[in-house]
């Protein structure tokens, strides 16, 4: 092969690829989907209420600011799309609205260390790209949606310190990447289901504080990247199986 039609390839690839990018930026840049994040976030915001200054979220509005822009929220660079909110510690109080389940690019929901209450929304399984969870430490009640169980991507689950009641899904099963479960002070009930064992990333398990009854499943013992397991406080019974 001569180097000149190399270099002739290289060229045309070259070309290509400006055309390529001058047809998709104009394109990008009022991609109706960062307006339905936009909107998203705003419906989100709506329902909270922030509880002491410094009011974080005063960026979040409806003008023409980009929402990439606002206190708590990352954008893929460049697609534009919301990829990750982190309002860890905000002082929000309020519920979280189905609306944030419009967020179709996000990969990480960090929303610990608030106020808020109510149920997780079952729209929540929408969230098909979440890789990281984070809502401990607030006052969300409810079950845990069965839907939570389409978030197949989920690496990180942590709603420790919730009123979150009801049993563990054996739904979560499905999460087959899941390296970090938390659920551990909340007001979970029944017993510890054998198929969490199918879990075979976890490397973190804390269902500890809870009402769990029955026996330790001796199942578990197949978790074998599981470096923590608390259980304290239930009310199990019966030997820790020797599989353990
Ligand atoms: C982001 O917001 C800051 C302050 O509100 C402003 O100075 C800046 O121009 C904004 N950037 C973009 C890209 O909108
Ligand atoms: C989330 O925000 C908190 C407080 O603003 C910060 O300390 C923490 O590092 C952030 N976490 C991530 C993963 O960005
Ligand atoms: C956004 O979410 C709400 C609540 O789940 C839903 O009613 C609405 O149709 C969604 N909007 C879009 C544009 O997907
Ligand atoms: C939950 O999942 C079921 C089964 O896939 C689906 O039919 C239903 O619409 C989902 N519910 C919500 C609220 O997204
Ligand atoms: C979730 O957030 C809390 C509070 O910031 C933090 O201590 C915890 O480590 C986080 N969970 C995970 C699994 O990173
Ligand atoms: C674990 O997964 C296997 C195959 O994926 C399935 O056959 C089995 O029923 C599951 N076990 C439990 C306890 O869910």
């Amino acid at each position: 092969m001569s180097s000149s039609f190399f270099h002739t390839k290289i060229f045309s690839f070259l070309v290509a690829l400006l055309h390529l990018k001058c047809l998709l930026l104009p394109v990008e840049s009022t991609s109706p989907s960062l307006i339905t994040d936009k909107e998203a976030l705003i419906s989100f915001k709506s329902q909270l209420k922030e509880l002491e200054p410094p009011t974080l979220l005063s960026s979040w509005s409806n003008s023409n600011s980009s929402p990439c822009n606002w206190t708590g929220v990352t954008c893929n660079e460049f697609r534009q799309r919301v990829i990750a909110l982190n309002l860890s510690g905000f002082g929000l109080e309020g519920t979280i609205s189905p609306h944030i389940t419009n967020l179709s690019f996000l990969g990480s929901l960090q929303l610990q260390n608030n106020k808020l209450r109510g149920n997780l929304p079952p729209q929540i399984g929408n969230l098909f790209r979440l890789t990281v969870m984070n809502l401990s430490s607030n006052s969300l009640e409810g079950e845990i949606p069965l839907n939570i169980s389409k978030l197949t991507e989920l690496q990180v689950l942590d709603l420790m310190s919730n009123k979150i009641s009801g049993t563990i899904p054996e739904e979560l099963n499905h999460l087959s990447k899941l390296q970090v479960l938390n659920l551990g002070r909340n007001r979970l009930l029944g017993e510890i289901s054998a198929s969490l064992s199918n879990l075979s990333s976890l490397t973190y398990l804390n269902l500890g504080t809870n009402s769990l009854s029955g026996r330790i499943p001796g199942d578990l013992g197949r978790l074998g990247n599981l470096k923590v397991l608390d259980l304290t406080i239930n009310n199990l019974f019966g030997t820790v199986p020797s599989s353990i």
